[in-house]
Protein backbone atom coordinates (compact mmCIF):
# COMPACT_ATOMS: atom_id res chain seq x y z
CA UNK A 1 0.00 0.00 0.00
CA UNK A 2 0.98 3.40 -0.66
CA UNK A 3 2.49 5.09 2.11
CA UNK A 4 0.55 8.06 3.36
CA UNK A 5 1.39 11.51 2.16
CA UNK A 6 2.80 14.63 3.95
CA UNK A 7 3.28 18.17 3.18
CA UNK A 8 4.13 21.30 4.87
CA UNK A 9 6.40 24.28 4.61
CA UNK A 10 8.04 27.58 6.50
CA UNK A 11 8.60 30.84 5.47
CA UNK A 12 12.12 32.20 4.45
CA UNK A 13 11.16 35.37 6.06
CA UNK A 14 14.03 36.22 8.88
CA UNK A 15 15.22 33.56 11.39
CA UNK A 16 13.49 30.40 12.45
CA UNK A 17 13.07 30.38 15.83
CA UNK A 18 11.94 27.97 18.54
CA UNK A 19 8.26 27.72 17.73
CA UNK A 20 8.80 26.92 13.95
CA UNK A 21 11.22 23.87 15.15
CA UNK A 22 8.98 22.80 18.32
CA UNK A 23 5.91 23.38 16.78
CA UNK A 24 6.40 22.04 13.20
CA UNK A 25 9.54 20.96 11.95
CA UNK A 26 10.67 18.65 14.81
CA UNK A 27 7.61 16.48 13.85
CA UNK A 28 8.46 16.46 10.16
CA UNK A 29 11.47 14.26 11.07
CA UNK A 30 9.53 11.47 12.41
CA UNK A 31 7.21 12.00 9.64
CA UNK A 32 9.53 11.30 7.47
CA UNK A 33 10.29 7.32 8.41
CA UNK A 34 6.61 6.34 7.90
CA UNK A 35 5.14 8.60 5.45
CA UNK A 36 5.91 10.22 1.67
CA UNK A 37 7.03 13.58 3.01
CA UNK A 38 7.09 16.89 1.12
CA UNK A 39 8.93 20.06 2.87
CA UNK A 40 8.86 23.61 1.00
CA UNK A 41 10.39 26.40 1.22
CA UNK A 42 7.53 29.05 0.99
CA UNK A 43 9.49 31.63 -1.22
CA UNK A 44 6.29 33.07 -2.90
CA UNK A 45 4.20 33.63 0.73
CA UNK A 46 7.33 35.57 1.60
CA UNK A 47 6.80 38.42 -0.65
CA UNK A 48 3.24 38.95 1.09
CA UNK A 49 4.66 41.45 2.90
CA UNK A 50 7.06 43.85 2.02
CA UNK A 51 10.35 41.94 0.99
CA UNK A 52 14.38 43.00 0.48
CA UNK A 53 15.14 41.02 -2.79
CA UNK A 54 18.64 41.35 -2.09
CA UNK A 55 17.68 39.03 0.60
CA UNK A 56 15.35 36.45 -0.60
CA UNK A 57 17.31 33.99 -2.39
CA UNK A 58 19.77 33.83 0.65
CA UNK A 59 17.08 33.66 3.19
CA UNK A 60 15.16 30.70 0.92
CA UNK A 61 18.64 28.62 0.68
CA UNK A 62 19.25 29.15 4.72
CA UNK A 63 16.03 27.89 5.54
CA UNK A 64 16.21 24.91 3.12
CA UNK A 65 19.45 24.12 5.14
CA UNK A 66 18.00 24.61 8.46
CA UNK A 67 15.33 21.67 7.25
CA UNK A 68 18.53 19.17 6.54
CA UNK A 69 20.36 20.40 10.14
CA UNK A 70 16.82 19.77 11.97
CA UNK A 71 17.45 16.34 10.54
CA UNK A 72 15.37 16.40 7.51
CA UNK A 73 16.93 13.65 4.80
CA UNK A 74 16.51 14.54 1.14
CA UNK A 75 17.13 10.73 0.92
CA UNK A 76 13.52 10.18 2.86
CA UNK A 77 11.63 13.46 2.13
CA UNK A 78 11.34 15.96 -0.83
CA UNK A 79 12.90 19.33 -0.17
CA UNK A 80 11.88 21.97 -2.72
CA UNK A 81 11.36 25.41 -3.28
CA UNK A 82 7.91 26.59 -3.89
CA UNK A 83 8.70 29.31 -6.27
CA UNK A 84 10.77 26.30 -8.72
CA UNK A 85 7.37 24.68 -8.93
CA UNK A 86 5.41 26.67 -11.20
CA UNK A 87 2.52 24.69 -10.41
CA UNK A 88 1.44 26.17 -7.05
CA UNK A 89 0.82 29.62 -8.35
CA UNK A 90 -1.12 28.32 -11.17
CA UNK A 91 -3.04 25.96 -9.12
CA UNK A 92 -3.71 28.88 -6.96
CA UNK A 93 -5.52 31.31 -9.46
CA UNK A 94 -7.97 28.19 -10.19
CA UNK A 95 -8.85 28.11 -6.38
CA UNK A 96 -8.44 31.86 -6.58
CA UNK A 97 -11.83 31.93 -8.74
CA UNK A 98 -13.79 29.61 -7.13
CA UNK A 99 -13.32 30.72 -3.20
CA UNK A 100 -15.34 33.16 -1.80
CA UNK A 101 -13.86 36.27 -0.53
CA UNK A 102 -15.30 36.64 2.48
CA UNK A 103 -13.87 33.55 3.68
CA UNK A 104 -10.54 35.10 3.42
CA UNK A 105 -11.60 38.26 5.08
CA UNK A 106 -12.69 36.23 8.11
CA UNK A 107 -8.67 34.69 8.52
CA UNK A 108 -7.08 35.58 11.53
CA UNK A 109 -3.91 35.92 10.51
CA UNK A 110 -4.70 38.50 7.77
CA UNK A 111 -6.91 40.76 10.18
CA UNK A 112 -3.68 40.69 12.56
CA UNK A 113 -0.83 41.22 9.50
CA UNK A 114 -3.03 43.68 7.48
CA UNK A 115 -3.91 45.91 10.82
CA UNK A 116 0.01 46.41 10.93
CA UNK A 117 0.37 47.44 7.97
CA UNK A 118 -2.18 49.85 7.28
CA UNK A 119 -2.55 51.57 3.47
CA UNK A 120 -0.08 49.04 2.40
CA UNK A 121 -1.63 45.60 2.28
CA UNK A 122 -1.23 44.07 -0.75
CA UNK A 123 -3.91 41.90 -2.76
CA UNK A 124 -1.27 38.79 -1.79
CA UNK A 125 -1.71 39.06 1.60
CA UNK A 126 -5.49 38.40 1.33
CA UNK A 127 -4.99 35.23 -0.51
CA UNK A 128 -2.31 34.05 0.84
CA UNK A 129 -4.47 31.10 2.46
CA UNK A 130 -5.15 30.01 -0.99
CA UNK A 131 -1.47 29.81 -2.08
CA UNK A 132 -1.48 27.75 0.84
CA UNK A 133 -4.30 25.34 0.12
CA UNK A 134 -2.56 24.89 -3.30
CA UNK A 135 0.82 23.87 -1.70
CA UNK A 136 -1.04 21.60 -0.06
CA UNK A 137 -3.87 20.08 -2.27
CA UNK A 138 -1.31 19.76 -4.88
CA UNK A 139 0.42 17.02 -3.36
CA UNK A 140 -2.65 14.86 -2.24
CA UNK A 141 -1.56 15.41 1.46
CA UNK A 142 -3.26 13.35 3.84
CA UNK A 143 -1.39 15.25 6.61
CA UNK A 144 -0.68 18.72 7.26
CA UNK A 145 1.91 19.14 10.33
CA UNK A 146 1.77 22.73 11.81
CA UNK A 147 1.42 24.62 14.76
CA UNK A 148 -2.14 25.99 16.62
CA UNK A 149 -1.62 29.18 14.60
CA UNK A 150 -2.29 27.66 10.90
CA UNK A 151 -5.37 25.78 11.93
CA UNK A 152 -7.95 28.31 10.35
CA UNK A 153 -5.72 28.38 7.12
CA UNK A 154 -5.87 24.53 7.08
CA UNK A 155 -9.55 24.33 7.26
CA UNK A 156 -9.70 26.73 4.30
CA UNK A 157 -7.77 24.08 2.22
CA UNK A 158 -9.96 21.70 3.27
CA UNK A 159 -13.37 23.89 2.62
CA UNK A 160 -12.00 24.25 -1.12
CA UNK A 161 -11.17 21.14 -1.69
CA UNK A 162 -14.42 19.48 -0.67
CA UNK A 163 -16.97 22.43 -1.32
CA UNK A 164 -15.36 23.98 -4.11
CA UNK A 165 -13.74 21.62 -6.56
CA UNK A 166 -14.98 18.07 -5.71
CA UNK A 167 -19.18 18.74 -4.72
CA UNK A 168 -18.87 21.06 -7.75
CA UNK A 169 -16.29 19.28 -10.45
CA UNK A 170 -15.80 15.84 -9.53
CA UNK A 171 -18.20 13.28 -8.17
CA UNK A 172 -18.12 11.23 -4.80
CA UNK A 173 -16.65 8.45 -6.57
CA UNK A 174 -13.98 10.21 -8.20
CA UNK A 175 -13.11 13.31 -6.37
CA UNK A 176 -10.68 15.37 -8.01
CA UNK A 177 -8.24 16.54 -4.84
CA UNK A 178 -7.62 14.70 -1.76
CA UNK A 179 -8.93 16.60 1.55
CA UNK A 180 -6.24 16.70 3.83
CA UNK A 181 -6.00 16.54 7.20
CA UNK A 182 -4.27 19.12 10.14
CA UNK A 183 -1.60 17.43 12.37
CA UNK A 184 -1.22 19.45 15.32
CA UNK A 185 1.33 18.65 18.13
CA UNK A 186 -0.40 18.49 21.70
CA UNK A 187 3.02 20.02 23.03
CA UNK A 188 5.10 22.77 21.51
CA UNK A 189 2.23 23.78 19.19
CA UNK A 190 1.63 27.24 20.49
CA UNK A 191 5.77 28.52 21.92
CA UNK A 192 4.99 31.91 23.27
CA UNK A 193 7.00 34.77 22.99
CA UNK A 194 9.84 35.43 25.81
CA UNK A 195 8.88 38.71 26.53
CA UNK A 196 5.21 37.73 26.46
CA UNK A 197 3.54 34.62 27.41
CA UNK A 198 -0.29 36.12 25.82
CA UNK A 199 1.14 36.20 22.57
CA UNK A 200 3.05 33.91 19.88
CA UNK A 201 6.69 33.80 19.39
CA UNK A 202 6.72 34.88 15.83
CA UNK A 203 9.35 36.00 13.04
CA UNK A 204 7.57 39.62 13.04
CA UNK A 205 7.99 40.34 16.50
CA UNK A 206 10.18 43.63 16.18
CA UNK A 207 11.76 43.01 19.59
CA UNK A 208 14.61 40.02 19.00
CA UNK A 209 14.70 39.29 22.71
CA UNK A 210 10.84 37.92 22.07
CA UNK A 211 12.45 34.61 20.14
CA UNK A 212 14.73 32.42 20.41
CA UNK A 213 16.54 31.82 16.86
CA UNK A 214 17.85 28.35 15.61
CA UNK A 215 20.96 29.86 14.91
CA UNK A 216 21.34 32.04 17.72
CA UNK A 217 24.98 31.77 19.42
CA UNK A 218 25.14 30.21 22.83
CA UNK A 219 25.68 33.40 24.77
CA UNK A 220 22.48 35.43 23.21
CA UNK A 221 20.23 32.24 23.33
CA UNK A 222 21.48 32.58 27.86
CA UNK A 223 20.98 36.21 27.38
CA UNK A 224 17.45 36.69 26.18
CA UNK A 225 16.32 33.74 28.79
CA UNK A 226 18.19 35.65 31.31
CA UNK A 227 15.67 38.70 30.54
CA UNK A 228 12.51 36.80 29.44
CA UNK A 229 9.56 37.95 31.17
CA UNK A 230 9.15 36.65 34.73
CA UNK A 231 6.70 36.54 37.81
CA UNK A 232 7.43 37.21 41.07
CA UNK A 233 5.84 34.59 42.99
CA UNK A 234 8.09 31.62 44.13
CA UNK A 235 7.72 27.91 42.40
CA UNK A 236 7.23 27.21 39.02
CA UNK A 237 3.74 25.67 38.15
CA UNK A 238 2.36 24.55 34.50
CA UNK A 239 -1.35 25.77 33.61
CA UNK A 240 -1.72 28.63 36.07
CA UNK A 241 -3.99 31.34 33.76
CA UNK A 242 -2.37 34.10 35.76
CA UNK A 243 0.96 32.97 34.67
CA UNK A 244 1.32 32.58 31.36
CA UNK A 245 5.59 33.42 31.16
CA UNK A 246 6.29 30.39 33.93
CA UNK A 247 3.60 28.23 32.08
CA UNK A 248 5.53 28.96 28.70
CA UNK A 249 9.36 28.64 30.10
CA UNK A 250 8.41 25.63 31.73
CA UNK A 251 7.02 23.83 28.78
CA UNK A 252 9.90 24.77 26.54
CA UNK A 253 12.19 23.53 29.32
CA UNK A 254 10.38 19.72 29.06
CA UNK A 255 10.42 20.47 25.21
CA UNK A 256 14.34 21.25 25.28
CA UNK A 257 15.64 18.71 27.79
CA UNK A 258 13.66 16.02 26.54
CA UNK A 259 12.18 15.50 29.93
CA UNK A 260 8.03 14.61 31.14
CA UNK A 261 6.10 17.79 32.12
CA UNK A 262 5.15 15.93 35.18
CA UNK A 263 9.17 15.44 35.94
CA UNK A 264 10.04 18.86 35.12
CA UNK A 265 6.87 19.98 36.92
CA UNK A 266 7.92 18.82 40.39
CA UNK A 267 11.78 19.12 39.63
CA UNK A 268 11.15 22.73 39.28
CA UNK A 269 7.80 23.49 41.70
CA UNK A 270 10.32 24.67 44.49
CA UNK A 271 12.85 26.48 42.54
CA UNK A 272 12.81 30.48 42.19
CA UNK A 273 13.57 32.21 38.69
CA UNK A 274 17.62 32.29 40.12
CA UNK A 275 17.90 28.77 39.56
CA UNK A 276 15.71 27.48 36.95
CA UNK A 277 16.86 30.21 34.09
CA UNK A 278 20.40 28.94 33.92
CA UNK A 279 19.17 25.61 33.65
CA UNK A 280 16.58 26.54 31.00
CA UNK A 281 19.85 28.77 29.26
CA UNK A 282 21.53 24.88 29.39
CA UNK A 283 19.12 23.32 28.07
CA UNK A 284 18.61 25.13 25.29
CA UNK A 285 22.30 25.33 23.98
CA UNK A 286 22.11 21.78 23.99
CA UNK A 287 19.27 20.97 22.11
CA UNK A 288 20.51 24.14 19.40
CA UNK A 289 24.25 22.61 19.32
CA UNK A 290 23.90 19.65 17.23
CA UNK A 291 21.69 21.56 14.54
CA UNK A 292 23.97 24.27 14.67
CA UNK A 293 26.90 22.05 13.54
CA UNK A 294 25.28 20.64 11.16
CA UNK A 295 24.00 23.51 10.02
CA UNK A 296 28.14 25.01 9.52
CA UNK A 297 28.89 22.38 7.67
CA UNK A 298 25.77 22.68 5.19
CA UNK A 299 26.61 26.49 4.74
CA UNK A 300 30.20 25.06 3.70
CA UNK A 301 28.90 23.27 0.84
CA UNK A 302 26.75 24.95 -1.09
CA UNK A 303 26.84 22.56 -3.67
CA UNK A 304 25.16 20.17 -2.38
CA UNK A 305 22.27 22.03 -1.35
CA UNK A 306 21.84 22.84 -4.54
CA UNK A 307 21.88 18.84 -5.69
CA UNK A 308 19.36 18.45 -3.00
CA UNK A 309 16.78 21.24 -4.04
CA UNK A 310 17.40 20.49 -7.91
CA UNK A 311 16.15 16.48 -7.25
CA UNK A 312 13.53 17.63 -5.02
CA UNK A 313 12.73 20.39 -7.70
CA UNK A 314 12.43 16.93 -10.21
CA UNK A 315 10.25 14.75 -7.83
CA UNK A 316 7.68 17.81 -6.39
CA UNK A 317 7.23 18.78 -10.02
CA UNK A 318 6.13 15.41 -11.31
CA UNK A 319 3.28 15.11 -8.23
CA UNK A 320 2.39 18.65 -8.19
CA UNK A 321 1.87 18.35 -12.40
CA UNK A 322 -0.31 15.68 -12.76
CA UNK A 323 -2.53 16.89 -9.60
CA UNK A 324 -2.80 20.42 -11.68
CA UNK A 325 -3.34 18.48 -15.05
CA UNK A 326 -6.80 16.94 -13.15
CA UNK A 327 -8.02 19.84 -12.06
CA UNK A 328 -7.19 21.48 -15.14
CA UNK A 329 -9.23 18.95 -16.88
CA UNK A 330 -12.15 18.78 -14.01
CA UNK A 331 -12.56 22.65 -15.04
CA UNK A 332 -13.00 22.02 -18.57
CA UNK A 333 -9.61 24.06 -19.86
CA UNK A 334 -8.97 23.32 -23.52
CA UNK A 335 -6.22 20.36 -24.10
CA UNK A 336 -6.11 19.58 -20.63
CA UNK A 337 -8.48 16.83 -20.70
P1 LIG B 1 5.36 30.08 9.27
O1 LIG B 1 6.51 30.24 8.34
O2 LIG B 1 4.83 31.29 9.97
O3 LIG B 1 5.69 29.00 10.37
C1 LIG B 1 6.19 27.72 10.02
C2 LIG B 1 5.65 26.65 10.95
O4 LIG B 1 5.98 26.98 12.31
C3 LIG B 1 4.79 27.00 13.09
N1 LIG B 1 4.92 28.04 14.12
C4 LIG B 1 4.79 27.84 15.44
N2 LIG B 1 4.54 26.72 16.14
C5 LIG B 1 4.49 26.84 17.49
N3 LIG B 1 4.68 28.00 18.16
C6 LIG B 1 4.94 29.16 17.49
N4 LIG B 1 5.13 30.30 18.14
C7 LIG B 1 5.00 29.10 16.06
N5 LIG B 1 5.23 30.02 15.09
C8 LIG B 1 5.17 29.36 13.91
C9 LIG B 1 3.67 27.31 12.12
O5 LIG B 1 2.43 26.88 12.61
C10 LIG B 1 4.11 26.55 10.90
O6 LIG B 1 3.74 25.19 10.98
N6 LIG B 1 1.49 29.68 6.15
C11 LIG B 1 2.57 28.97 6.75
C12 LIG B 1 3.53 28.37 5.75
C13 LIG B 1 2.90 27.53 4.71
C14 LIG B 1 2.46 26.19 4.87
C15 LIG B 1 1.99 25.78 3.59
C16 LIG B 1 2.44 25.31 5.96
C17 LIG B 1 2.69 27.87 3.41
N7 LIG B 1 2.14 26.82 2.74
C18 LIG B 1 1.47 24.50 3.37
C19 LIG B 1 1.92 24.03 5.73
C20 LIG B 1 1.43 23.64 4.48
C21 LIG B 1 3.37 29.92 7.61
O7 LIG B 1 3.38 31.10 7.41
O8 LIG B 1 4.15 29.32 8.54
Amino acid sequence: MARARVLSGVQPTGALHLGNWLGAIRNWVNLQESHDTFFCVVDLHAITVPHDPARLAADTRSTAALYLACGIDPAKATVFVQSQVAAHSELCWLLNCVTPLNWLERMIQFKEKALKQGDNVSVGLLDYPVLMAADILLYDADLVPVGEDQKQHLELARDIAQQRINSRFGTEEAPILKVPEPMILKEGARVMSLTDGRSKMSKSDPNEGSRINLLDPPELITKKIKRAKTDPLMGLEFGNPERPETDNLLGLYALLSGQAREVVASECAEMGWGRFKPLLAEAAVAALQPLQERYAELAADPAELDRVLANGRQRASAVAEATLARTKAALGFLGAG
